[in-house]
């Protein structure tokens, strides 16, 4: 008998102010034109004035209760991955756990930018796989345009703000691919490639919050490679075949990054989810926006085998093959 950690509930969460690519050529010298060419974005949500994300994770987490069909006292452990913490601490999680869960159980951050979901995903897997949490919820939650530099247009039209969240719930399978559940994580670093991608801030060193930083191109190039590898690594560690997959759920910063790591994969296509149109980058949030849609929209059913890869800064990537 193999413990897996189950997918027992989805949800997100989108601030209500939606910003078209329109929108936002008034106040940055950009087109509509030029952005959905090169990224593929239509639009984007930004939290309002005092909207934190706290809130935003907070609300996606009573979605994925609400979905699982469980209330928050069943849950003992929550972690939430974001940039963009309410404060430098507490963490966010333990604002989360105020709001939803009986005082007492575990509640932390974890930061790993884009691949922040993924992380959270293998930490909580872990969790239950030893016997220390039962029932769990992981929200990836950003707040991510806070760190925008508005003068920068080579970084801020790319982003946007939200958040989502799985349930996860202590399951047993035979240990092979056909059980439902996290079959596998794989996590990866480099932190020599910290300059491609960074926020030039923070409380150890200009005690300010700071402002994206980024080297597109040599982040595109990086991330169709660190993606393509992370895919054969998931697929090579369950022998399964490219063609088992069902839905490729990959964090969404780029269209063009999804076509050309798709391509690259021999995966068809139209088994991307793709969200990056409606939502931008947000970071540690996109993948289970995506996967909220995908579920949501009646695209993925229980049964299925999904892959999660994402790429962030650090750099950080890695994936989860999940079977709902
Ligand atoms: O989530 C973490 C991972 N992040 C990523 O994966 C992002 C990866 N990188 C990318 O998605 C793309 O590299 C970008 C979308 C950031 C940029 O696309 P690109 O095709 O690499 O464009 P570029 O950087 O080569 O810029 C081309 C031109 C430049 O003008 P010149 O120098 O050729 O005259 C830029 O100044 O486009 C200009 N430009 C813009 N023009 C209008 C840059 N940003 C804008 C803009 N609006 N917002």
């Amino acid at each position: 008998m193999t413990i897996r950690s189950v997918i027992a509930g989805v949800g997100a969460y989108l601030p209500a102010n939606a910003v078209s690519n329109a929108d936002l050529a008034k106040r940055v010298d950009t087109s509509d034109e030029w952005i959905t060419e090169r990224t593929g974005i239509k639009k984007r949500h930004i939290v309002a004035d005092g909207e934190k994300t706290s809130d935003l994770a907070i609300a996606a987490a009573r979605a994925a209760l609400g979905s699982a069909g469980l209330s928050g006292d069943k849950i003992d452990l929550i972690v939430v991955a974001t940039t963009t913490p309410d404060e430098t601490f507490p963490a966010t999680a333990a604002r989360v756990q105020a709001a939803l869960a009986r005082p007492g159980i575990p509640s932390f951050d974890v930061q790993a930018v884009c691949s922040g979901f993924v992380y959270g995903l293998a930490v909580v897997d872990n969790f239950i796989k030893a016997g220390q949490a039962k029932s769990a919820i992981v929200i990836g939650a950003e707040a991510f345009t806070r760190l925008l530099d508005w003068s920068d247009r080579n970084t801020c039209v790319l982003f946007g703000d939200g958040a989502g969240a799985v349930v996860l719930t202590a399951g047993e399978g035979r240990g092979d691919s056909a059980d439902r559940g996290i079959l596998s994580t794989h996590l990866h670093s480099d932190g020599r490639q910290h300059d491609m991608l960074y926020v030039d801030g923070g409380p150890g060193s200009t005690q300010t919050t700071g402002h994206v930083r980024m080297k597109g191109k040599e982040v595109f190039r990086h991330a169709v490679t660190n993606l393509t590898e992370a895919v054969h690594e998931a697929l090579a560690a369950n022998s399964v075949q490219a063609s088992a997959i069902d839905w490729i759920v990959p964090h969404q910063a780029n269209k063009r990054i999804l076509d050309t790591t798709a391509e690259k994969l021999g995966i068809d296509p139209s088994k991307v989810i793709v969200t990056v149109d409606q939502h931008a980058n947000t970071s540690a949030a996109s993948i289970p926006l995506a996967l909220n849609q995908g579920v949501a929209d009646g695209r993925i059913r229980p049964g299925q085998l999904v892959l999660m890869e994402a790429m962030g800064g650090g750099f950080t990537w890695g994936s989860a093959l999940v079977r709902m």
